[in-house]
């Protein structure tokens, strides 16, 4: 099969290098992709927004298959307008993407399927929602409606700081993804990200993770898109994750089937496992980054065949094997990230890195200068990925390829895995 994968991330190396280890795959083309990606296919300089760009590159390259990565070019309705001209795509559909592009939408359908999450009320202005914020008290959680990569979400811990995060938001510090608010009840437990693929009637659980969104050790500092993860979350055990299924992902997949908008992809359920069990905290519609990059390398599965089988509706045939190991990521990011990410550093001994065993390095912001140096392109750069028996064992590993690395303009966490750790001493 000829495929084009869309993106450029960390994840998207992961799913390519994946993708091209294939016996299906007979060509692989990464739009717009990274210096990682070009070494598992060929990178492709399309303007992925200009949708009649990417069919006609699907046309002239006679792309059977094209797998979407970001969330942005699904809520866009690049999987829609593909289909329409016969292309054939993995990932939801527009409608379908509405369950990560608006909370709203996600807490609507909670309440129709009855599926576990935080009580709520949403808001479009700013009396309402100050008024509910005073009479359910603090600590309580204001998120825009709309994408907002990441920094749409306050967790306050009093009044004030709720009211501000209002004032902020409807005043247009995210744009139109503010436009509408949800404000929700503040959910006390230990979150885990878990992931199932779905092709419209049936489900398949993947495998859990955990990341740290923080940008500092021991969790402290802004949010980030992630600065490290490991696969599996101990948290998710086989319990967990068979009640996770019946009691969340299921009743998604029904009601979106129900509402004649069937949903196709990978379901990526971000959750709070409470004492009164798991809730849905929200809802992607793609892999995770730096999730999918501790998820791929326990993946003993063909991924194209999984897809395939997604494609074509017979995802109860198939069962995906995965590695006992266990996987950790480290995200090496520049300085200045998460805030404006200085560019241009050069980074040395990638490949030393990558020679140690089990490790494999995966690129997200990266270039390659006109002398064929590697420089630094983006806030996060690469994720260094280790597999081990154990969580412990692969964050050794990590570690020590992150050392070997030489990049005096990028940082790192220290700490990637530690509660997991913890919980196994
Ligand atoms: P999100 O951007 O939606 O992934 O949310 C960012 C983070 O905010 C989540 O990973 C949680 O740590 C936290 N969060 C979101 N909603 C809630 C909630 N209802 N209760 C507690 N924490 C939450
Ligand atoms: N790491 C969180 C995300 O991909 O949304």
């Amino acid at each position: 099969m000829r495929l084009l994968l869309i993106g450029s991330g960390g994840r998207e190396h992961a799913l390519a290098l994946k993708l091209s280890h294939s016996a299906r795959c007979k060509a692989l083309f990464i739009a717009p992709g990274n210096p990682g990606t070009a070494q598992c296919g060929m990178n492709v300089a399309l303007d992925v927004s200009r949708h009649a760009d990417v069919i006609a590159f699907c046309k002239n390259e006679s792309i059977d298959l094209v797998i979407i990565g970001p969330e942005a070019p699904l809520v866009a309705g690049l999987v829609d307008d593909l289909e329409a001209v016969g292309i054939k795509a993995f990932g939801p559909s527009k409608v379908a993407a509405q369950l990560e592009g608006s909370k709203a939408f996600t807490k609507e359908l909670c309440v129709e399927a009855h599926i576990p999450t935080a009580a709520f009320k949403r808001v479009t202005d700013a009396q309402t929602a100050k008024a509910y914020i005073r009479q359910q008290g603090a600590p309580i959680v204001v998120k825009a409606d709309g994408l907002a990569a990441g920094k749409g979400v306050v967790v306050a811990e009093t009044i004030e700081e709720a009211e501000a995060a209002v004032d902020a938001m409807f005043g247009g510090s995210l744009g139109q993804a503010g436009a509408e608010l949800v404000i929700e009840e503040c959910l006390i437990g230990e979150e885990a990200s878990f992931f199932a693929i779905v092709d419209g009637t049936h489900a398949l659980a993947l495998a859990s993770a955990q990341d740290h969104k923080r940008v500092g050790d021991g969790d402290t500092g802004p949010n980030t898109g992630g600065m490290g993860a490991y696969s599996p979350a101990p948290i998710m055990d086989d319990a967990m994750t068979a009640r996770v299924m019946r009691e969340i992902i299921m009743p998604t997949v029904e009601a979106m089937m129900k509402r004649g908008t069937p949903f196709r992809g990978v379901l990526f359920a971000g959750l709070m496992i409470t004492k009164d069990g798991p809730k849905l905290i929200e809802y992607n519609t793609r892999f995770g980054d730096p999730e999918c990059e501790v998820l791929m390398p326990r993946l003993e599965s063909d991924l194209l065949d999984l897809i395939l089988a997604t494609i074509e509706t017979r995802l109860d045939q198939v069962t995906p094997l995965w590695s006992r190991d266990a996987a950790l990521t480290v995200v090496m990011a520049a300085t200045g990230y998460p805030g404006t990410p200085e560019t241009g550093s050069e980074i040395r001994k990638t490949d030393d890195a990558a020679r140690l065993n089990n490790v494999t390095i995966y690129h997200a912001g990266t270039a390659l200068r006109d002398d064929g140096a590697l420089v630094a392109k983006g806030g996060r750069v690469l994720a260094v990925t280790a597999r081990g028996a154990t969580i412990a064992e692969a964050q050794i590993r990590a570690y020590e390829a992150v050392k070997v690395i030489d990049w005096p303009g990028g940082f790192y966490r220290h700490d990637i895995g530690w509660r997991a750790i913890e919980k196994t001493r």
